[in-house]
């Protein structure tokens, strides 16, 4: 009887042991993986972690090297979060590099005599920027987290600025974008145009004075970006060009480590952005609400509306709630309890749009704005979303620094109710106030399971949350990367109370339901977004990555040696 028991094995499960525990480390990911939106930036990730730089090292060079190579969409004169995860710990935290208002900013500067916004105040020019983050949080990053100098990480950023880049079609089309407010800076003109028109494709960027401030950063730290000879060169470049900016704002400005949010949603754990991001918070609500109405058995048109209408819900509170949250009480426990979310979703009607209106009082592109997500070897890893705002920021560069300013400033609720840049809009949680940061959208993302992890990210303004919800809602189906960045998407943000759709998404006779059902439904001439994503399969499936194809950018996975 027992030795019938001892039935022999068959042979596929001494190889499933094989490969579970035997030849495979799968405590490491053993390759090195970098997707960021610009193959000069990828590059420069693989060649620090190539010298022997971790996945923190290679975050601060691919940072760097976008603020070279991507300007319309980060920049040394912006800012981001970087979430990290250390592999020999598991320590995770958000550094946020997020810009700051200047320390004379009023509530209303963006306001005329009668009360009504200025156009593009706090748009174009140097009274629409922030203090700077990003210098601040590569010494941070490269100090407490790095294991190679931040001079040399900094090396191909500084090669790049100096000796130059072809510039590509998407340059051409966000400067051509940008164009008239590039033309009213001389130090923009100089830096980005030829003669005050578009370069030709092809045209080699040089861009020397960027690289001296580089320089001096690898040379000084951030000190040399915020103290200093060229502290004062920007303090006094921004006054004369009608800015506010004093050299205590920069002297005081500060990186700050935060706890990142994280959600537990069908044997996944979720890490995103804290505040002053708004995407944590949001993804939270959503990721509830889905938990007590799942779409997934549900057919496309309704799938859609019910996602649309937590993505209402959810846009809706960030409107009405969130800000900056060491300046403003924020009632982040309600928000992220699952009593809040499981009460929104059951106001649901599953035939029917909820009118935006009826759902709160005030109130709440793609391209601008940059993501990376990087793994190495050892398993450690970074998804950063950073951003100048508007493409080509404020489209101010100070002159003789190189220094190309955000338009971060957009990102505050000028006024209650008045919508920015990308139609959100926000009320006194978000309102200007000195030294605060402004709310932002952007979502760096860790989608853990059990033996697979996913690093996700995207720019995209306003849109960019209901694109990392749909980004991890697809690596828990098991995505891989390359689909998760190529899959359709839509969009809801509260207000303008409408969905809309990327073309080729949603075939008619969906959107004709969904227009039955009382929803607006725009369906966008353009794809938007320009996600990146690197993923790790611990058991099978290896390390893999991929650059959303709407953009130009790379995805690379190396075996380390
Ligand atoms: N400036 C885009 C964002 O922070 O959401």
């Amino acid at each position: 009887m027992s030795r019938q028991l001892r039935v022999k094995a068959p042979w596929w499960s001494l190889l499933a042991f094989c490969l579970l525990f035997a030849p495979v480390r799968a405590d490491v990911p053993g390759s090195n993986a970098v997707a960021s939106a610009h193959p000069l930036a990828t590059e420069a990730g693989l060649a620090v972690l190539a010298a022997g730089g971790n996945a923190f090292d290679a975050a601060v060079a691919v940072s760097a090297a976008l603020a070279v190579v991507e300007p319309y969409g980060s920049g040394i004169g912006g800012g981001g979060f970087w979430l990290l995860h250390r592999a020999s710990d598991g320590h995770q935290v958000m550094v946020d590099g997020r810009e700051t208002a200047p320390l004379a900013a009023t509530v209303d500067m963006y306001l005329d005599a009668d009360g009504n916004v200025i156009p593009k105040a706090s748009i174009d020019g140097a009274l629409a920027a922030g203090i700077p983050g990003v210098p601040a949080a590569l010494e941070h990053i490269a100090s407490r987290y790095g294991r190679l100098p931040l001079a040399l990480s900094l090396g191909p950023a500084i090669i790049l600025a100096e000796q130059g880049f072809p510039i590509d079609d998407a340059y051409r089309r966000m400067a051509g974008f940008r164009l008239q407010a590039l033309r009213a800076s001389p130090g923009a003109s100089a830096q980005f145009l030829v003669d005050g028109e578009l370069p030709p494709s092809g045209h080699l960027l040089r861009q020397p004075q960027l690289a001296g401030t580089l320089r001096r950063i690898a040379r000084e730290g951030a000190a040399g970006f915020y103290r200093g000879e060229l502290a004062e060169q920007m303090v006094s470049g921004v006054r004369a060009a009608g800015g506010i900016w004093q050299l205590d704002d920069l002297a005081q400005y500060r990186v700050v480590e935060r706890e990142p949010v994280v959600v537990s949603y069908r044997g996944h754990r979720i890490v995103s952005a804290a505040l002053p991001s708004s995407g944590g918070i949001v993804l939270a609500q959503a990721l509830h609400m889905l938990e007590s109405r799942p779409v997934e058995a549900l057919a496309t048109a309704s799938r859609v509306h019910v996602l649309a209408e937590m993505m209402r819900r959810a846009y809706a509170d960030r409107a009405r709630y969130l800000g900056d949250s060491d300046h403003v009480e924020v009632p982040r426990q309600r928000l992220l309890s699952r009593s809040h979310a499981y009460a929104q979703a059951r106001g649901i009607d599953p035939h029917r749009a909820t009118p935006s209106q009826a759902l709160a009082t005030p109130r709440a592109g793609g391209e601008d704005t940059t993501h990376f997500s990087i793994l190495d070897r050892d398993g450690n890893r970074v998804a950063a979303t950073l951003s100048v705002n508007y493409p080509f920021g404020a489209a101010f560069v100070v002159p003789g620094t190189g220094v190309l300013l955000n338009d971060e400033m957009d990102d505050f609720s000028a006024k209650p109710g008045a919508a920015n840049a990308y139609g959100l809009v926000g009320n006194a949680a978000n309102a200007i106030e000195p030294g605060k940061r402004m709310l932002s959208s952007m979502s760096p993302t860790f989608v853990e399971a059990p033996g697979r992890v996913t690093i996700l990210g995207t720019p995209g303004g306003s849109r960019i949350i209901s694109m990392v919800l749909l980004g991890i809602l697809d690596a828990i189906a098991g995505y891989a990367p390359g689909d998760i960045v190529d899959r359709g998407r839509f969009h809801h943000q509260w207000l303008p109370d409408r969905i809309e759709v990327e073309p080729g998404t949603l075939d008619t006779h969906v959107i004709e339901q969904l227009r039955d059902m009382g929803h607006e439904v725009e369906v966008r001439d353009s794809r938007y977004g320009n996600m990146q994503v690197v993923q790790w399969r611990r058991f099978g499936g290896g390390v893999s990555a991929a650059s959303d194809p709407r953009g130009i950018g790379a995805a690379a996975v190396e075996p380390a040696d």
